[in-house]
C-alpha cells in the first residue's frame, strides 16, 4: 500500500525518461535483427540517433587530429618588446551544423575556417567513416566557405536496383541509380560518345542492354558492332538497323555511317545551321547511335591485310567521333582496356569519349587510362569495387558535374531481347538514315 502510494507519486517526466531508457534498451537489443530486416527502418529508429551522437561526440578529436582545427589563439603574442612563440592551448573545431536525416544516411553543412579548402576535409572523410561506424562519408562542397559531409550507413549499391520503366528525353537513357539515390542518367544530347570499359564479367554488356532497353522505345536508329560473333548484341537484332559481326562487316557497316554523316553535314551547310538539332522538324534526321561491344577487338592486327582494316576502322570511327555530335551520331565503345598499345587511333578515339563509365578492372593503369585526368579518389573507388559486385562503376556525369559510383540496372538479355522484339517496327532501315531521305523526319 505505502509502495503504490510512493509509485503513483513520482512525477510524470520520471515516468517519461523511463520509458524512454526501457524503450532504447528494447531498441538497442533488437538492433541487430532490425537492420537485418528493414535497414531503413533502422536507420531511423536507431541507426540515425546513434550516429548523430557519435558525430558531436567525436568531432572535436576528430577535427583536431585530422587537422581541421585552427589555433585559437596567435601563435605568438607581443610580452611588452619581445615577442612570444608558442602552442595554441584550445584549437577551435571547425563549425558544423545540426546532422539531417537522409535514407540511409545523413548530411551536416560544415562552415570552413578561412584558409580551407573541400579537399582538406575529403582527406578525413575515411576517418569519419570509421568513428562513425558507417560505410562511407563524402565531402561535397556547392558554396564557397562551406563543404557538406555526406555518410552512407550501408553501401546502397549492394543490391541492384529495380530497371526504370518510365520513359525520359530523346536520347536519354536512365541506366541506374547513383550511389547518393539519384537516377543513373546518360543523355547524349549533353555528352554524346561513351567509353564504357570493365574486365570480363564485370557488367559492360549489361549496361549496353539497358541503353538498348530504353533507346528501343524512342525513334532512333540503333547499329551494332560486335566482334564477339554477335553473342551479346546479337540479341537486340530486331530492333538493330544494322549489325557487323566481322571487321569486314564493320569496315563496310562504318563507310555508310560516314557517308551519312557526310550528307548530314551538307545538309546542315546548305541551310546554314550549325547542328541537326537546329533544322525544321521534318528536315531532322533519325539519331544514330553505333554501339561497340569488345572494342579492341576492332583494333587487333595479325596480317598486313588485318593492318589495313584496322586502319579503315580506326579513321571511320574517329571520324564519327569528331562530327557526329553535332550530327545526331553517337558512340557507345565498350571493351575491356582502350588505350594506347591498340595503336594511335585508339588514343585519339578515346579523346573523343567524353562520357566515362570505369566498371571492375584488372589493373590501376586501365582505371587512370579510363577516367583521365581526374582525381585519385576515382581511381581508387574503381579499384576497390568487389567481385561480387558486378555492375557497379565509377562514371562521370553525377548531379554534381563529377563522378561518383553508380549501379547499373540488372537487364537481363532475355528482358532486352524482348523489349527489342516489341519495337522492332520502330527500326529505321539503313535508308532513312540519309539526310532528306523520305521518313527520315516523321521519324524524329
Ligand atoms: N547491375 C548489375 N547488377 C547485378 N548483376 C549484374 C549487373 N550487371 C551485370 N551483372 C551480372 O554480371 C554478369 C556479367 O555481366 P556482363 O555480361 O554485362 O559483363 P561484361 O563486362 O560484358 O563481361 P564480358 O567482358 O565477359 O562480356 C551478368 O551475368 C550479370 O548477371
Ligand atoms: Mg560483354
Amino acid at each position: 500500500m505505502v509502495l503504490a502510494a510512493g509509485a503513483t507519486s513520482l512525477p510524470p517526466i520520471v515516468w517519461l525518461l523511463g520509458a524512454l531508457v526501457v524503450a532504447a534498451m528494447v531498441l538497442g537489443v533488437l538492433s541487430p535483427w532490425l537492420r537485418r530486416r528493414s535497414p531503413n527502418l533502422w536507420w531511423l529508429l536507431w541507426g540515425f540517433p546513434v550516429t548523430v551522437v557519435r558525430f558531436r561526440w567525436t568531432w572535436r578529436r576528430l577535427a583536431d587530429v585530422q587537422g581541421l582545427s585552427v589555433p585559437g589563439r596567435p601563435p605568438a603574442v607581443l610580452l611588452g618588446a619581445v615577442v612570444v612563440q608558442g602552442r595554441a592551448l584550445k584549437p577551435v573545431k571547425p563549425r558544423a551544423g545540426v546532422p539531417r536525416w537522409r535514407r540511409g544516411g545523413l548530411s551536416v553543412k560544415v562552415r570552413l575556417h578561412s584558409g580551407q579548402t573541400p579537399e582538406e576535409y575529403a582527406a578525413a572523410c575515411g576517418a569519419m567513416a570509421h568513428a562513425w561506424r558507417v560505410f562511407a562519408v563524402r565531402a561535397v562542397s556547392d558554396t564557397r566557405g562551406t563543404v557538406w559531409l555526406v555518410a552512407n550507413a550501408w553501401d546502397p549499391l549492394s543490391r541492384p536496383a529495380e530497371p526504370f520503366r518510365g520513359s525520359v528525353g530523346l536520347l536519354s537513357a536512365v541506366v541506374g541509380v547513383w550511389e547518393d539515390g539519384g537516377r543513373w542518367l546518360v543523355n547524349l544530347r549533353r555528352v554524346p560518345h561513351w567509353l564504357v570499359v570493365g574486365a570480363t564479367q564485370s557488367g559492360k554488356s549489361t549496361l549496353l542492354a539497358s541503353l538498348v532497353a530504353q533507346w528501343s522505345r524512342q525513334p532512333v536508329a540503333l547499329v551494332g558492332i560486335d566482334l564477339k560473333g554477335g553473342m551479346e548484341l546479337g540479341l537486340f537484332a530486331p530492333r538493330l538497323t544494322a549489325l557487323a559481326t566481322s571487321r569486314r562487316d564493320a569496315v563496310d557497316l562504318l563507310d555508310v555511317l560516314v557517308e551519312v554523316t557526310m550528307g548530314r553535314m551538307a545538309l546542315c551547310r546548305a541551310t546554314g545551321v550549325r547542328s541537326v538539332w537546329e533544322l525544321p522538324d521534318k528536315q531532322q534526321p533519325v539519331p544514330i547511335v553505333v554501339l561497340v561491344d569488345e572494342v579492341a577487338e576492332l583494333y587487333l592486327t595479325a596480317t598486313s591485310a588485318d593492318k589495313a582494316e584496322v586502319s579503315q576502322v580506326s579513321t571511320a570511327l574517329l571520324r564519327l567521333g569528331q562530327l557526329g555530335a553535332a550530327l545526331g551520331v553517337h558512340l557507345i565503345v565498350a571493351g575491356q582496356r582502350f588505350g594506347s598499345d591498340l595503336g594511335p587511333g585508339a588514343t585519339s578515339l578515346r579523346a573523343q569519349l567524353a562520357g566515362r563509365a570505369c566498371f571492375r578492372v584488372a589493373d590501376k593503369g586501365t582505371a587512370e587510362m579510363t577516367l583521365g585526368d581526374l582525381d585519385a579518389g576515382a581511381v581508387d573507388a574503381v579499384q576497390s569495387i568487389p567481385v561480387s559486385m558486378p555492375g557497379v562503376a565509377v562514371a562521370l556525369g553525377a548531379p554534381d558535374g563529377g563522378w561518383m559510383r553508380a549501379r547499373s540496372f540488372l537487364v537481363t538479355p532475355e528482358e532486352a531481347e524482348e523489349v527489342a522484339v516489341r519495337f522492332a517496327h520502330l527500326r529505321p532501315s539503313v535508308g532513312q538514315l540519309y539526310a532528306g531521305s523520305a521518313g527520315a523526319g516523321g521519324l524524329s
